[in-house]
């Protein structure tokens, strides 16, 4: 394999036929046509290639879901609408009713208000581990219901880390796969898929696309997990399609089984699909990912480590310092760098981050992370609003703690905003 920043440009691209355009274009198209009668079977039939309707697929996101899966190491992959979206089909594409699913409690708010409401409506059972660092509390939370284990790759705001080989080699020995939202590293920082996730998702709105023009998610598949060997776990892809002796998806589809009923049954009838439009904004963001992230890690760390030298500051949760509880962790998982999404808890408590959020001039009060400008948030009263004081001391939200993410503008700038900022706490 050539190198990432090699394939982030050249993975799934191609010039196109007709008139040698070398950007893959923006294919608005609702339908694709088909020649005559049998054309249109064949194709129904998904016995020749090729594009039927853009709520299936389309060409211009078939392009950026080949690089995308090239970068994470994965077989294939399904744009969606949103990141919730990718999380919804990715997990759909496994549970039903009256399946369990065990996730760390460290997760995106968004997530977990699906996991809760939407998908406590579906019949699905959510559990969330209390130790996530202690395997024998995954274990022992894993029932015959049990279909899928899932974690965030970098948590946010907490930036707590779990270790992902160890909670895939359990699901492994359970028969069971392992899911990764891999939203705030990128492949690029870290690839599930090498530490044994089968399933991997993202929200494309954050670093992927970095431009924040635009929302989108993705789903990708490993290839790797074999749904055959327990068909009693996952019928829908190891049994007879039309229970008639017909082909099951692992049959037919191999090592695409999962994305294959994935795109085919569940988003494309819940209608998650990206427009070509976002696709083709995205395909432009991953050009530059490596770039981008490299310039987003280093300004991360040096605002970290300013931070973590202020009086004002009680402590900062970012996983490269080695302060860190997860430092150990992002060693292993993350050696070129753990993103720029971070917080820091302010001693002066809720009025202290209100102060410096008001006072900022060149961060961004924004509720959006993996943005090219640098944004500020106090999770406490936005993000993580919904949940009990309790819950929310639980998680280590405290009233002062700010979040951060630190996008590409000149470091110096960051850190003289934050200065003039932590300045109005003294007036
Ligand atoms: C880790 C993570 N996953 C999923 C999502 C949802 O993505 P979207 O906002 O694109 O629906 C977010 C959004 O902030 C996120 O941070």
């Amino acid at each position: 394999m050539t190198g990432f920043s090699t394939e982030q440009v050249h993975a799934g691209a191609h010039p196109e036929a007709e008139f040698g355009a070398r950007i893959t274009p923006i294919y608005l198209s609702a339908g694709f046509v088909f020649d005559d009668f049998d054309h249109a079977e064949a194709r129904f039939a998904g016995t020749t290639a090729g594009y039927v309707y853009s709520r299936i697929n389309n060409p211009t996101n078939a392009a950026v879901e080949a690089k995308i899966a090239r970068l994470e190491g994965g077989t294939a992959a399904i744009l969606t609408g949103s990141g919730q979206a990718a999380v919804t089909v990715g997990l759909l594409g496994v549970l039903k009713t009256g399946d369990h699913l065990l996730s760390a409690p460290s997760i995106y708010e968004g997530t977990r208000s699906l996991f809760r409401d939407n998908f406590a409506r579906f019949g699905i059972e959510v559990e969330f581990v209390d130790e996530p660092l202690d395997l024998e509390d995954w274990r022992r939370r894993i029932r015959p219901t049990t279909r899928l284990l899932y974690a965030e790759a970098i948590p946010n705001p907490k930036n707590d880390l779990v270790d992902f080989e160890a909670i895939a080699g359990l699901a492994h020995q359970h028969d069971l796969p392992f899911a990764v939202d891999s939203t705030v590293p990128t492949p690029y920082l870290f690839r599930p898929i090498d530490f044994g996730a089968d399933i991997v998702v993202h929200s494309a709105s954050k670093f992927l696309a970095g431009h924040g023009a635009s929302i989108g998610g993705v789903v990708v598949d490993a290839g790797r997990f074999d749904w055959a060997k327990r068909p009693d776990l996952f019928p829908h892809l190891a049994e007879s399609v039309d229970g008639a002796g017909g082909p099951s998806y692992t049959e037919k589809f191999g090592a695409q089984a999962y994305s294959a009923f994935t795109r085919g049954v569940i988003a494309s009838r819940l209608g998650t699909s990206l427009s070509p439009f976002n696709a083709f904004l995205l395909q432009q963001g991953l050009e530059t990912l490596s770039l981008r992230l490299d310039r987003h890690t280093a300004n991360a760390l040096a605002l970290a480590t300013w931070l973590e030298a202020r009086p004002e500051v009680a402590s900062v949760d970012y996983a490269a310092l080695p302060s860190s509880p997860s430092y150990a962790l992002a060693q292993k998982y993350l050696p070129r760098g753990a993103g720029s999404v971070f917080a820091f808890t302010l001693r002066g408590g809720r009025d202290a981050a209100r102060t410096v959020i008001d006072s900022v001039e060149l961060f961004t009060r924004m509720t959006h992370i993996g943005d090219v400008r640098s944004l500020i948030l106090n999770p406490a009263t936005t993000t993580h609003g919904r949940l009990s004081p309790a819950e929310r001391d639980a998680a280590g939200i405290h009233d002062g703690l700010v979040r951060l993410s630190v996008g590409i503008e000149d470091v110096a700038d960051l850190v003289a905003d934050l200065e003039q900022a932590f300045g109005a706490l003294a007036r």
